[in-house]
């Protein structure tokens, strides 16, 4: 195993519920809180027998456990779902897409083998009791063989199931599946996106869970927030002199936050037609990142003051103008026998957000999501106005932006105007860049579902969505959604692997966005 970090177990390394930040406690623990995050844990992964289980979740376990996270002789993890499968029928489904980084393959590989034996699987329904009793039975005896365990069991539930079953799933674990109280530790539950489908279901499944358990037990998981430079954003905003002054509608033009995928639904085309590209990526993974780019400062970095500015901006957003919406279908979409024949299901969105506060009023906020475009790549690129009285304007190249490269090849670069090297006083387009791949070469950028899970078991919040953000942010979607789902505004059909529908290039412009042309940034090779 990998000596990159200390085990969970650690002192040090320990948090409690929204009150400190990775790797900086904020406050010194006492032994009773340490006590409620050593002792055994158990993950259970409901849904075990799906995509996301075998392609993130327990992947993301097993980087834990490489690196030393998850203790063999401490932690458990339990697959349930209500296919029938033996223990081992799981460890197969899952071991290809184990990677142990050291060469071996996954079959062949000592740690994971390891992994696979610390998994076991449970079937059953997701409505019915005698499945959980059973689950609850075997979590239990676990925690009972456990020689190290010290009292306090820690039961964390990863809901990777569609969100139709959230409700009767967590009743069951609320009736029959708790951590035993009297013997301290926690239970907590992991559920992932879409949280609902409008602004009425989102709320109406909100209080189905807190009728069942309490906020700081539930961890609304949007994966984005877990990207390593989704998490530098609020450093780079608020360790750094040289942005405070800039960055406002004084001195910006507009920000893109952009997601484009160059495939398609890919064996989801069922699930998608029901959401589309607005649920399935703007109302949560690039909202989310427009709340980090545009919040004012926290008083503090504790979870619940960085989510309080988080709200703040979202019910800062004006309701969504019919003008500053383009919706994009990719031809050939509906060929998915998933999918409706007459679907107006969007797979490409732009969609303009405007912000009425002190800092950001007239500056747009470009929401860009696509399926099947022309590349793979997500970023966030803050344009900068023109100079004022600019004396080199006949030879100017473009304007000042920053970008954010979160995938692929994470970077930061800022393209500033220099004067082009050589004997002529001419002007050319260049950049200062910080490539992670160059910069960083010997760190290994976590997952983003590896940190999350991490923070789970930790009890730090400051990563997940607080009910009242979901709620404001789809607060700002509904309308417009309704609409879409009405049938009332409608896609344009794009070509695959083009740049989605011309008319969103043509909204940029109206927004205000000032292309350079011929500028390229290439990430440097190693
Ligand atoms: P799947 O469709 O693969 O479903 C997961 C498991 O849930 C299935 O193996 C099945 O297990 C059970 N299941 C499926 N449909 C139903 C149903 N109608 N009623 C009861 N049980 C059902 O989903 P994913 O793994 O793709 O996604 C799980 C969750 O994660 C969803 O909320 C999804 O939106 C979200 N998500 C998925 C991503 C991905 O890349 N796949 C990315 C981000 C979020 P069994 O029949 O054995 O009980
Ligand atoms: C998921 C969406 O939330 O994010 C998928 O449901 C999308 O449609 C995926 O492909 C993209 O995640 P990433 O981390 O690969 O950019």
């Amino acid at each position: 195993m990998g000596s990159r970090a200390p085990a969970i177990t650690m002192r040090n390394d320990s948090f409690s519920d929204g009150d400190s930040v990775r790797g900086e406690p904020l406050s010194e623990k006492t032994e009773t809180e340490n006590a409620s995050e050593i002792g055994c844990l158990s993950v259970i992964v409901l849904g075990a027998s799906g995509d996301l289980a075998k392609k993130k979740t327990f992947p993301a376990l097993f980087n834990l456990f490489k690196q030393g996270f998850l203790q063999q002789n401490e932690v458990h993890i339990f697959g349930y779902a209500r296919t029938k499968l033996s223990d081992d029928d799981l460890r197969n489904r899952i071991r290809g897409y184990l990677k142990s980084g050291n060469g071996d393959s996954s079959a062949t590989s000592e740690v994971v083998t390891k992994f696979l034996m610390m998994i076991k699987y449970v079937s059953g329904s997701y409505d019915d009791e005698s499945g959980f009793v059973h689950l609850d039975k075997e979590i239990s005896e676990h925690e009972i063989s456990r020689k190290s365990n010290q009292g306090s069991s820690r039961r964390l539930f990863y809901l990777a199931l569609p969100p139709s079953v959230y409700p009767p799933v967590c009743k069951m674990i609320r009736h029959f599946c708790m951590n035993r109280a009297d013997q301290g530790g926690w239970t907590r539950i992991v559920v992932e996106k879409p949280f609902g489908k409008d602004l009425a279901s989102s709320e109406q499944l909100s209080s189905q869970l807190g009728q069942l358990f309490e906020e700081p037990q539930i961890y609304r998981i949007d994966h984005y927030l877990g990207k390593e430079l989704v998490q530098n954003l609020l450093v780079l905003r608020f360790a750094n002199r040289l942005f405070m002054p800039l960055w406002n509608r004084d001195n910006i033009s507009n920000i893109q936050i952009v997601f484009r995928e160059d495939f398609g639904t890919e064996g989801r085309g069922g699930y998608f037609d029901e959401y589309g590209i607005i649920r399935d990526i703007i109302q949560n993974h690039l909202l989310q990142i427009l709340c980090l780019v545009a919040m004012e400062k926290p008083v503090s970095l504790k979870p619940e003051h960085i989510r309080d500015e988080k709200v703040k901006v979202l019910r800062a957003v004006t309701p969504i103008e019919d003008d500053d919406v383009v919706l994009g279908q990719y031809e050939g979409y509906k060929d998915d026998p998933t999918v409706s024949k007459n679907s107006n299901t969007p797979t490409f969105a732009t969609v303009i957000l405007r912000l009425h506060n002190e800092r950001w009023e007239g500056v747009p906020f470009i929401l860009k999501a696509g399926k099947a475009l022309n590349s793979r790549k997500a970023e966030i690129r803050v344009q900068f106005k023109d100079v004022p009285g600019d004396i080199f304007k006949s030879k100017k190249q473009g304007r000042n932006e920053f970008v954010i490269r979160l995938q692929p090849s994470e970077a930061m670069y800022m393209k500033l105007t220099v004067k082009r090297p050589g004997l002529e006083m001419s002007t050319i387009l260049s950049e200062l860049d910080l490539s992670y791949g160059q910069r960083y070469q010997e760190v290994v950028i976590p997952e983003a579902y590896e940190r999350l899970i991490l923070d789970t078991i930790r009890g730090d919040q400051q990563h997940f969505v607080r009910r009242d953000e979901l709620k404001a942010a789809w607060e700002i979607f509904t309308p417009l959604l309704h609409r879409i789902d009405d049938g009332e505004i409608k896609p344009i059909p794009y070509k695959v692997g083009s740049r989605g529908p011309d008319e969103a290039d043509n909204l940029l412009k109206k927004a205000g966005y000032v292309q350079t042309h011929g500028y390229i940034w290439i990430p440097p090779t190693l």
